[in-house]
């Protein structure tokens, strides 16, 4: 009979069996299913696994912290985290549409995780956290879509990996349920879906560090008040983002020319399509008086009413 404590023992032996006395490199973006695949792969091969962990400097606030105390402290993995914020920053500089910002983000991925790992030597293994889901979808075989991954972002020719993936059996809520049993944290195994390239699409236009700051920080309160709600669960994705409008307010006696910020809040099954999440109102208002309160640059708060279709649910 199939449980998750079966599953884990056959998924040991067969760790064991394929990788030997071999290495397995991991990227970890600190997602459920990149977290996970880490998690099972340790409790197998423990040191034999190597995890890169990338901060693109466009996390939400603690995020890369959190990451790194589960996966390198609490788990003493071989863990490698790259701070390459300025670097991700420094490319994004100028540029404004939403699609050439995501092919940047993507690509500088790939490089800075291919100049670590050419630093290392005897790798054989790539971990990857594909989903029986992704196996479906992509309708190819997964060694096919990593190759191609491989050749728009210029894995070095001599860097020969052999794939593992020992999740793609697994739908989404089985694998949450591997992730609590190897012990990881809630806050990873429920984390809301996140996209790649994180803030860097929630910031709209040119992306700063001063307007990351805004929305990391406006993140971060609205995730405090949707968890003093206990709303966490009732909502798919929750999330500010940042228009690059200002308008005028009034703070005590005087004018101020400053962002709005948007909060947005979908309830949805599978993120084709979504609705927006009816927030109780004196949730809401808590919301926008912190808000407008603890972070700087921000005084008008905006709540987004629109369904999926027609609108998406990132605003880029
Ligand atoms: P949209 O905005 O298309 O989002 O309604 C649907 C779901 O996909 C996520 N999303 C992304 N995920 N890279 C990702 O990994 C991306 O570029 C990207 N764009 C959107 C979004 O957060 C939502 O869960």
């Amino acid at each position: 009979n199939w449980t998750i404590e079966n599953f884990i023992e056959m998924k040991i032996k067969d760790i064991r069996a394929q990788v030997g006395d071999r290495n397995v490199l991991c990227a970890l973006s600190g997602g459920v299913d990149s977290s996970v695949v880490a998690a099972l792969i340790h409790k197998a091969i423990g040191k034999q696994l190597t995890c890169i962990f990338v901060d693109h400097g466009l996390l939400r606030k603690n995020e890369a912290e959190e990451v790194t105390a589960t996966f390198a402290d609490d788990f003493d993995m071989n863990f490698i985290k790259i701070d390459a914020a300025d670097r991700f920053l420094s490319k994004l500089e100028n540029v404004t549409d939403p699609e050439q910002k995501r092919k940047i983000i993507g690509n500088e991925f790939i490089y800075v995780f291919d100049d670590e790992a050419d630093k290392l030597t005897n790798m054989d293994f790539l971990a990857q956290g594909t989903l029986y889901t992704d196996v479906i979808e992509s309708g190819t075989d997964t060694a096919q879509t990593i190759k191609s991954h491989h050749n728009v972002g210029g894995l070095p020719e001599n860097m020969q990996f052999e794939l593992i993936e020992p999740l793609n059996t697994l739908f989404k809520d089985e694998v949450r349920e591997l992730g609590l049993q190897l012990g990881l944290p809630e806050t990873i195994v429920w984390r809301q879906p996140f996209p790649g390239p994180g803030l860097g699409i929630r910031v709209l236009g040119e992306v700063t560090k001063e307007k990351l700051e805004i929305v990391r920080e406006s993140d971060a309160i609205l995730r405090e008040e949707i968890a003093a709600a206990g709303l966490e669960r009732d909502i798919w994705q929750y999330f500010t983002v940042l228009p690059d409008i200002r308008s005028v307010g009034v703070m005590g006696d005087a004018r101020t020319y400053d962002y709005t910020i948007g909060i947005r809040a979908v309830t949805s099954v599978d993120g084709m399509t979504s609705d927006w999440a009816r927030i109780p109102w004196d949730v809401l208002e808590k919301i926008s008086t912190r808000l407008v309160n603890d972070v700087d640059h921000i005084n008008r708060v905006v709540y987004d009413v629109t369904s999926k279709p027609p609108a998406t649910i990132e605003w880029e």
